[in-house]
């Protein structure tokens, strides 16, 4: 599936040191009041600029309804999930599985996607469908929650690009999945 694909898939998301995206009651007050103390916008505009499809799994759409104003106008979003009812939500496009999920982005023309949520990322990256990673990471342990790594099949052999570091101990990393080793 690597191979006959036509864009680029990158992750950007934030973690806690310890490896959690959320609480286990999706609680994400650690991290965005962490972000917010950086001062910066920790180079999301930058990032999602050069986006023209954003896939989510279920679990990080359904909790992203309550921001007003809709984050994504303009931009195709494609919502992972075997239970989301088709066409309830006309900002969005429902794909049962991974395989029609990446038809789909390759019928539209998507040439840079942003992939979203723990469960979906480590899919993706089970698949070897993930190009490149930016992981901002906020200096605390919360012990249990989410996680955002897991078994993905194998070794990701990874190719460390930058990392800068913020105020209030905010750390980014960007790392290209190195196909080559
Ligand atoms: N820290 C951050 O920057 C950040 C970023 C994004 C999200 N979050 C948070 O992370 C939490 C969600 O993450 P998560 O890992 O639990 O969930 P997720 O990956 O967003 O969504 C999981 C759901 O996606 C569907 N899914 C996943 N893989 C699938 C596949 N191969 N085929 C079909 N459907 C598939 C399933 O939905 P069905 O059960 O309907 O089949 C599954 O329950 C939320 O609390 C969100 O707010 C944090």
């Amino acid at each position: 599936m690597t191979a006959d694909r036509p864009f680029k898939a990158a992750v950007f998301i934030g973690i806690s040191l310890d490896g959690f995206i959320a609480r286990e009651d999706g609680d994400l007050h650690w991290l965005t009041s962490r972000g917010e103390a950086a001062g910066d916008d920790l180079g999301y505009d930058a990032f999602i600029g050069g986006i023209d499809a954003v896939v989510m799994g279920r679990g990080t759409y359904e909790p992203g309804l309550t921001y007003d104003p809709w984050p994504h106008e303009g931009r195709h979003v494609a919502v992972l999930s075997t239970t989301l009812e088709d066409g309830a939500d006309p900002r969005v496009s429902v794909y049962r599985d991974l395989d029609g999920l990446v038809r789909g982005l390759s019928e539209r023309g998507a040439k840079s996607v942003y992939v979203d949520g723990g469960q979906v990322i480590r899919a993706f990256l089970r698949a070897g469908l993930i190009d490149e990673m930016t992981i901002t990471t906020v200096p605390v342990l919360i012990g249990t929650g989410l996680p955002l790594f897991g078994p993905v099949g194998g070794d990701v052999p990874l190719a460390h690009l930058s990392t800068r570091v913020f105020g209030a101990g905010v750390v980014q990393s960007t790392y290209a999945v190195d196909r080559q080793a």
